[in-house]
């Protein structure tokens, strides 16, 4: 099948990538220049495990092309998918669609024969009846469906998730649509992997629905973190206890500075805007969204303590930026909010992130590193911020002898309490005594 991606983003390029490797021939178009001049020297845009490996073997295999304009592609596609981003409307809640309806607009202008428009973007409910007129109205002749097909994959684990997915979801409710789609996706027939079709709002709101839920039993455990620390039980064990029961899963309970990243915050926010818009407050989500944003501003007071109460005049070592490991992506990181709020308090900062480039032109008068240990040299605590591998197996003899005072506090438990404390450090985590 002949297959388009509009938006070349940690989504757009993965789902590209990986349509291109299950035998479909496939074009990522991005507006962005650079971007695609990039892709077209072999140079990944993003840091994604796996990624240039596919990319590579489906350029050279002919079925996959990157392009800036997507005039010829979509005249000649079977399917059209949306993968542009949706960030937060400025000024409020909501989801802003301005990208989303921009692409459809474009698509529509320039489609031949009959075409599938896919929205995999996360988009409000009620979104595709909007991309539905607005195609309508571009094109009365055009022959299109527009269908909606959520993406959960996870930044870091992304093809893997692309590839192996707990599920798809297809919201579409037009025959000829649903039959390309299962084209699209009958490679996952071999991992006997579960295509859910359903009406298309019911598909807009499980992807919302989804990331919520995984939002709220992060925020879950992360409040349980802070019960444990006052009446002295450990936030693993707990964990542990209660995810061995199947009705609750293990996945998605571990304690931390709180959740980030490019759509838990986002898609949080836009689902609680659409929520209380149609009547049906969502309050259990409204706290997730307040309690996650005041831990993660709780976060340095919370290093301060362990640091005697006051960090000013005090260097502080930190190791990871990224909102997790595995991704160079910064948005909506914990280390934004902690960063700062620990150079407000007068602590001089210096950091290490393997893949966090950003970070550089986000976080002002931070001293970056090149390495995990040159961060602590002279420091008077180390700060584990993001658990990356390369910070789980640290030379803690080598650690002790470049850091000031062996102060460790890791906010994200890699560590054991008890062994760190034989080896001379004092050590804070989450959730553990
Ligand atoms: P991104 O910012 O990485 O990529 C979006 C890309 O779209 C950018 O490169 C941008 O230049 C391009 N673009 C915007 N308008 C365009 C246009 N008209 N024509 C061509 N290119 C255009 O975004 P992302 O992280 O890939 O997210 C995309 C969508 O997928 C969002 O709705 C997001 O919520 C959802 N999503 C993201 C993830 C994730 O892990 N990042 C996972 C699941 C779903
Ligand atoms: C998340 C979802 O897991 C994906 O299913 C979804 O497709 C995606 O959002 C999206 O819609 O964009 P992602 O943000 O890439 O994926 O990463 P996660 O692994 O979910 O982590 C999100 C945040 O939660 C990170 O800050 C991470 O550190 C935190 N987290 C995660 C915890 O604090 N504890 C956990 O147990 C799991």
């Amino acid at each position: 099948m002949r297959v388009v991606m509009i938006g070349a983003g940690y989504v757009g390029l993965v789902s590209g990538a990986c349509f291109a490797e299950f035998g479909h021939t496939v074009t990522c178009i991005d507006k962005d220049e650079g971007k695609i001049a990039r892709l077209h020297q072999g140079v990944m845009p993003i840091y994604e495990p796996g990624l240039e490996a596919i990319v590579e073997r489906n350029v050279a295999e002919g079925r996959l092309f990157f392009a800036t304009d997507p005039a010829a592609s979509v005249a000649a596609a079977d399917a059209v998918f949306i993968a542009v981003g949706t960030p937060t409307r400025r000024g409020n809640g909501h989801a802003d669609l301005t990208y989303v309806y921009a692409a459809a607009e474009e698509v529509a202008a320039l489609m031949t024969g009959f075409t599938v428009l896919v929205t995999k973007s996360t988009v409000p409910i009620g979104a595709g009846d909007e991309i539905e007129a607005l195609v309508r109205r571009v094109r009365p002749d055009g022959d299109v469906s527009v269908v909606s097909n959520p993406e959960f994959l996870r930044e870091g684990s992304a093809i893997e998730d692309f590839k192996h997915p707990d599920r798809v979801v297809v919201g579409v409710s037009d025959e000829r649509a649903r039959s390309v789609m299962e084209d699209l996706y009958r490679p996952l027939n071999l991992n006997e992997t579960r295509i859910m079709f359903t009406d298309r709002r019911s598909s807009e709101l499980i992807k919302y629905a989804a990331n919520a839920f995984l939002a709220l039993k992060i925020t879950y455990i992360n409040e349980m973190a802070d019960l444990c620390e006052k009446v002295g039980a450990d936030v693993q064990h707990v964990a542990m206890g209660i995810g061995l029961d199947h009705r609750i899963g293990g996945k998605f309970l571990h304690a931390g500075p709180g959740y980030g990243g490019s759509c838990f915050p986002k898609d949080t926010l836009a689902l609680t805007h659409t929520a209380a818009d149609a009547g049906a407050p969502l309050r259990l989500v409204e706290t997730t969204i307040a309690v996650n944003d005041a831990r993660k501003k709780a976060m340095a007071g919370r290093i301060a303590a362990a640091m005697g109460g006051d960090v000013a005049g005090k260097t502080i070592g930190i190791l990871g930026l990224t909102f997790k490991p595995n991704t160079d992506d910064m948005r909506d990181s914990p280390s934004l909010d902690i960063v700062p709020a620990l150079i407000a308090r007068g602590a001089r900062v210096q950091a290490y992130d393997p893949e966090g480039h950003e970070a550089r032109a986000l976080l002002r008068d931070v001293d970056f590193r090149d390495g995990p240990y040159e961060v602590m040299d002279g420091a008077d605590a180390l700060v584990i911020l993001t658990e990356w591998d390369q910070f789980r197996a640290l030379d803690l003899d080598r650690v002790k002898g470049l850091l000031n005072a062996p102060l460790v506090v890791d906010l994200r438990n890699v560590y054991n309490p008890d062994h760190m404390r034989l080896k001379g450090f004092t050590y804070a985590s989450i959730g553990r005594m």
